[in-house]
Parts: C-alpha cells; sequence; structure tokens
C-alpha cells in the first residue's frame, strides 16, 4: 500500500484524476473507505450532527475530534487523515498552533481542515512554519450558521465570488495544501479549481472540482434529510462496502456529481 501524501493529492491534480473523499469518524468505517479506495478522510466537525445528534456543529470539542482522529487514524492505511479544528478553537494564531498540535500529535492526523478567508492566513503561515499540512474551507462555512441564519448557496454575488477568489489566493500564498468549497455555484468552483495550483475539493460546488467529499452518512442514506448536492449510494448498491465503492467510482469516472447536484450562480 502507497499511503496517499500531500504531493500526492497534488500530482492526481495535475493528471486530472479526481479525488475521492469521504468524511470519517470510527475505525470501522474508516478502515471501509480505506478498503474500497477512498483518497482522504475527515473527520469533520460534523459528527456533532451525524455522531452526536446535535443542530449544528457548534457544541464539537477539540477533545471531541482528537478522539474521533484517533479511531479514525487506526482504521486509515492509505487514505490522508485530516481532522476538523472545530468552532473557536483557533480564535487566535497561538490557540490554533495549539489545537492543531494536538490534533496532529494525540489525534494522529496528517492535515487539519479550517474554516475561514484571509483573516486566517497568519495561522495558516504559522501551521505551515510548524510542519502542518493545511486544508482550507470556503463558501458555506457552517461554524458561521448563526451569522449566516441557515445554510445556503454562498458566492452567487458578484463580490461574494470575487472576495472567495481573493481568500482563496490568501490561503495558498500562506502555505495552504488544500481547499474545500462547500455550496458554491458549479461555475465559480470551477474558476477557482483552475486559477489555484492547491487541489480543490467540492462538496456541493459541481463537477469542475479537483475532487469530491461527502459525509458519509449522506452517501449511505442514513440521514434523515440528506442536502440536495448528496447522493445515497446506499440504497442501490447493496451493502455498505459495495456503496462506498460505488461513490469512489462515480467521483473517478466523474459521474458524480450530476447537473442534479448543481448550484447556479
Ligand atoms: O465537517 C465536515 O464534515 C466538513 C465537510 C462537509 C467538508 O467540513
Ligand atoms: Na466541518
Amino acid at each position: 500500500i502507497t499511503p496517499v501524501t500531500v504531493a500526492a493529492l497534488a500530482a492526481m491534480k495535475s493528471r486530472a484524476e479526481p479525488i475521492a473523499c469521504l468524511t470519517a469518524y470510527d475505525f470501522g468505517f474508516a478502515a471501509a473507505c480505506d478498503q474500497s479506495g477512498v483518497d482522504l478522510l475527515l473527520v469533520g466537525d460534523s459528527l456533532g450532527m451525524v455522531v452526536q445528534g446535535h443542530e449544528t456543529t457548534l457544541p464539537v470539542s477539540v477533545d471531541d475530534v482528537v478522539y474521533h482522529t484517533q479511531c479514525v487514524a487506526r482504521g486509515a492505511q492509505r487514505a490522508l487523515v485530516v481532522a476538523d479544528m472545530p468552532f473557536m478553537s483557533h480564535t487566535d494564531v497561538e490557540l490554533g498552533l495549539l489545537n492543531a498540535g494536538k490534533l496532529m500529535k494525540a489525534g494522529g492526523a496528517q492535515m487539519v481542515k479550517l474554516e475561514g478567508g484571509a483573516e486566517q492566513a497568519a495561522l495558516v503561515e504559522r501551521l505551515t512554519e510548524n510542519g502542518i499540512p493545511v486544508c482550507a474551507h470556503l463558501g458555506l462555512k457552517p461554524q458561521r450558521v448563526h451569522k449566516l441564519g441557515g445554510y445556503r448557496v454562498q458566492g452567487r454575488a458578484e463580490q461574494e465570488a470575487r472576495d472567495m477568489e481573493a481568500d482563496a489566493k490568501a490561503l495558498e500564498q500562506a502555505g495552504a495544501d488544500l481547499l474545500i468549497l462547500e455550496c458554491v455555484p458549479a461555475e465559480l468552483a470551477k474558476h477557482l479549481a483552475q486559477s489555484l495550483r492547491m487541489p480543490v475539493v467540492g462538496i456541493g460546488a459541481g463537477r469542475g472540482c479537483d475532487g469530491q467529499i461527502l459525509v458519509l452518512h449522506d452517501v449511505l442514506g442514513v440521514t434523515r434529510h440528506p442536502p440536495r448536492f448528496a447522493e445515497d449510494f446506499g440504497s442501490s448498491a447493496g451493502g455498505v462496502m459495495a456503496a462506498i465503492r460505488a461513490y469512489v467510482t462515480a467521483v473517478k469516472q466523474a459521474t458524480f456529481p450530476g447537473k442534479e447536484h448543481e448550484f447556479k450562480a
């Protein structure tokens, strides 16, 4: 087994091989995803919703993510393990550095992900200096749900789209290795993927991204109200492993996402 590295993700972008990503929260499903060819496993703070049963991701603690990252890391032999920085865990650079260190040292993460734009560039730079790979997260930032007043498509207005591009460039300049774009019009996501060096992984961001990610529970059809951009591969595939394989194949062959999963500007 050749483990997926940051360099391997960049190589996948340069040869236009779609990067297939999923969230995972425990050993069993991490191993199932790993053996099904998933390239990257994100221990998302979505665990607050799909594992803990909260309404939002806000209650999730750094210790929660450390615990779930430990479980996932034991199941991942090939996939790159990414841990999410939860709400209020990086309100300044020093706190962010400390908490990212916990996710890497105690959790066993190989990369951390954080929501935010250019205002996070100083932290991304410090993490990079300390050898911590960073995945940025733009578009819909669920930790801002109470400021946004709900979960909806981001970057439809021209100024918003321009700001998103400036944020992405600042984060890349600061050393980010990867970018997740959530709920962004397909055209904008495609433009960003084409103009950035770092791979862009989309969720509800259409077919022009360098890779895709979904919440595992949505893929397996165990979410009561799945978002429109998700697809339940579980009900048609026949079993968990078959469902995950079907998702990976669909991403690699670029048959998922389809037009019906995209948002227009
Ligand atoms: O927490 C999470 O699962 C995420 C993905 C949806 C990108 O941030
Ligand atoms: Na998240």
